[in-house]
């Protein structure tokens, strides 16, 4: 039987807007309550641990994977999530964003914000009172990178010694939250990019003292060579959502980091495996044998998705 108690009072109340609040300790806190939500769901316990509860889901971007996580997550655990897109809500239109925070704020337990500006996951934090989750912004994903680290720690066994390789847009949300979150739980982590696409250096910056406090190695290059000893190659789209006119700029700035049989091979080791956090356009950032072989875990990780939200949710929410 679960006990409310272990999901702790130090989470109660916060947002999760970047990894960067977190200490290595509370991340690994909230990973053992994902593995734990994942075996419950495995043995086919029920719960309704989110009874009474509401949270506000805003998309200003399309989702499959997240929406459907926290939707279904919070729903079966006898929550009321409430869908709503750009379509239905005056967020920064007509309304301003800090008013319809503080509106959203009386009304639900939680707001789960996917959009453009990283400030305005945080103004919703500011104004509404109620514990924010960041779905993903233009900066950063992190319910996306804390899914991809169950996912390697489930492979592995361990996080302990692992490296691993984003190869593509090193600027992109993924790739900052997976540099966050390395740093802060000391795994390896090295972008394989073209220089025009280096992560900006105030992300670096950030991430320097966790990453020396962790002993975590940070590595970013344009050269094949970093990836050389990665136990998992990490790619995503070339064309983050919001950037669609940027196409044909991208495309030849990329195909040269497109993860193939070849990238693979590069890495020098036998049992290097594959991460997407998808939707993945095949045949750009990752070939098609690679995408659907033996040591992709994709689907591993988009199930992992729901659990890591799921312990998100329950860790936070009051
Ligand atoms: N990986 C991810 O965030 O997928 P969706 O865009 O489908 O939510
Ligand atoms: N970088 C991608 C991630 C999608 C989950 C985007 O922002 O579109």
């Amino acid at each position: 039987m679960f006990e409310a108690e272990k999901f702790g009072s130090p989470f109660k109340g916060r947002s999760l807007l970047t990894w960067r609040d977190y200490t290595p300790e509370e991340i690994l806190q909230i990973l053992d309550y994902a593995f734990l939500v994942k075996k419950q769901a495995r043995d086919g316990e029920v719960h309704q641990r989110f009874l009474g509860k509401t949270i506000a889901l805003i998309f200003e971007k399309r989702s499959t994977r997240t929406r459907s996580s926290f939707e279904t997550a919070f729903g079966e655990e006898g929550g009321h999530p409430v869908f709503m897109s750009t379509q239905d809500i005056q967020l920064g239109g007509k309304e301003s964003v800090e008013d319809t925070a503080r509106v959203l704020g009386r009304m639900f337990s939680a707001i789960e914000f996917r959009g453009f500006r990283q400030e305005h996951a945080e103004m919703l934090a500011k104004y509404s009172g109620v514990p924010v989750i960041n779905g993903l912004t233009d900066e950063y994903h992190p319910t996306q990178a804390l899914a991809d680290v169950m996912t390697l720690k489930e492979h592995f066994g361990t996080l302990k010694g692992l490296k691993w390789a984003f190869c593509g847009d090193g600027r992109n949300n993924v790739a900052r939250s997976l540099m966050v979150i390395s740093a802060k739980l000391g795994i390896d982590f090295a972008i394989y990019s073209p220089k025009e696409l280096f992560p900006p250096k105030d992300i670096q910056e950030i991430c320097e003292p966790f990453a020396r406090e962790s002993g975590a190695k940070i590595e970013i290059s344009d050269k094949i060579s970093v990836v050389k000893g990665a136990d998992c190659l990490y790619t995503d789209v070339w064309v983050s959502m919001g950037e669609e006119s940027l196409k044909d700029e991208r495309t030849r700035l990329l195909s040269p980091y497109q993860v193939n049989e070849s990238l693979m091979a590069a890495t020098g080791k036998a049992g290097t495996i594959f991460m997407h956090c998808l939707p993945a356009v095949k045949g750009q950032e990752v070939t098609e044998d690679v995408f659907e072989s033996s040591f992709s875990k994709v689907w591993d990780q988009a199930e992992n998705r729901k659990h890591t939200i799921k312990a998100i949710m329950l860790a936070l929410i009051q």
